[in-house]
């Protein structure tokens, strides 16, 4: 597709959408629109005032026209029912990447004009500039603005931490960003993709109990840990939890397992710079003890594996580990929901 912007200079257009028009800032407009700055405004942009001075607000509305011949930025007045009811804009960060800006005054916020209007910018910006990506980087305090991105079909990308200073004060910027060949955001695919960005994840953990002949559960010493552990590990990416615990016993103890009945869930709160986890703690069975003797250990990983009853486990296995096994080893019935190795209600 042909780049205009980026050839000769042609007049900014004004694009439409019903009541929703973006079109060139005129000094005109510099009387109606100084007054509806306000601190909103002032706080997310980091100005000191919140209504810039006639002489700024004129020299500001002059830049936008000089941006656009230079083919750096395209600023246009957000016009709602001809009125002047915000402002959005695209600096082209490389010809083929936009970074996207936005402000609504407060009179007309809370109408879904902020997100109509961002939206409308990045659809004419892939359309009338060619461009392949645009991206907003917004404080993610600034929940407003965080809806507003998501809500234009842009998606959350990552956290950028401690990259931006606010009033003096280091913040963090989360990235969001859309592609021209993202799903679009009214289609099902492109609604859950966006969606699929910004859902809390969480981790998951497949351990499994393995039990001797004699009743004795067995727990691997661990090379980069002190408390012995159930064998098992995080759940990969697209794995399921029983998949996982087969796939972990096999790596780490060479032997090939069944996960068979769930015995418990077990939620972890947040621990030790850890995130709150869910752990899946499946039966592996009964087995001869002398099995694994014959088992060939992941050196990197397990020193050593004990056959263990609840004599052994104090002291030996973190707290909630040993609140999980005696949890476990008092239980007879079905699978145990468990919170950080007790069971609730
Ligand atoms: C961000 C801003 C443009 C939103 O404009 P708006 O026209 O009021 O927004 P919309 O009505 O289109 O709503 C967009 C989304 O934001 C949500 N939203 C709006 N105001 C909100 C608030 N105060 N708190 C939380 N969410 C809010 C809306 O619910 C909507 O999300 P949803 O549809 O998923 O519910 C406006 O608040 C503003 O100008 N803020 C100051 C400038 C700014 O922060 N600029 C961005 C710098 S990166």
């Amino acid at each position: 597709m042909p780049r205009p912007y980026a050839g000769v200079v042609t007049a900014q257009p004004t694009v439409r959408d019903g009541e929703l028009v973006l079109r060139p800032w005129r000094l005109e407009d510099s009387d109606a629109t100084r007054h509806l700055h306000d601190d909103e405004i002032a706080r997310w942009f980091d100005v000191p005032a919140a209504h810039p001075s006639e002489q700024e607000h004129r020299s500001w509305i002059e830049r936008t026209g000089t941006e656009w011949a230079e083919r750096s930025r395209a600023t246009f007045v957000v016009e709602w029912r001809g009125h002047a009811a915000g402002t959005v804009d695209v600096r082209l960060q490389d010809p083929a990447v936009g970074v996207l800006s936005w402000a609504v005054y407060a009179p007309f916020r809370g109408r879904g004009l902020g997100w109509r209007a961002v939206r409308l910018l990045v659809e004419w910006s892939f359309d009338a500039l060619a461009l392949d990506r645009v991206e907003a980087h917004v404080n993610p305090r600034n929940r407003a603005s965080v809806r507003t991105a998501l809500r234009a079909g842009l998606r959350r990308e990552g956290l950028l931490r401690g990259n931006a200073r606010l009033a003096g004060v280091t913040q963090d910027t989360l990235v969001l960003g859309r592609l021209r060949g993202d799903a679009h955001p009214d289609s099902r695919e492109g609604f859950t993709a966006m969606l699929d960005s910004t859902l809390p994840t969480k981790r998951a953990i497949a351990q499994g109990v393995l039990r001797s002949t004699t009743g004795r559960i067995l727990l691997c010493e661990l090379v980069y840990k002190g408390e012995w552990d159930l064998p098992g590990g995080v759940v990969d990416r697209h794995e399921s939890p029983a998949a996982c615990v087969v796939r972990e016993v096999r790596e780490e103890l060479d032997l090939t397992v069944v996960a068979g009945r769930l015995l418990a869930v077990n939620w972890l709160p947040a621990l030790l710079g850890w995130a709150d986890a869910t752990v899946f703690v499946f039966d592996l069975g009964t087995v001869d003890a002398a099995v694994v003797d014959r088992a060939r250990l992941q050196q990197r990983e397990i020193r050593a594996v004990h056959w263990t009853g609840p004599l052994d486990w104090a002291g030996r296995v973190a707290p909630y580990n040993e609140r999980l096994l005696r949890s476990l080893h008092e239980h007879t019935g079905g699978t145990l929901y468990l919170e950080d190795g007790t069971p609730t209600g």
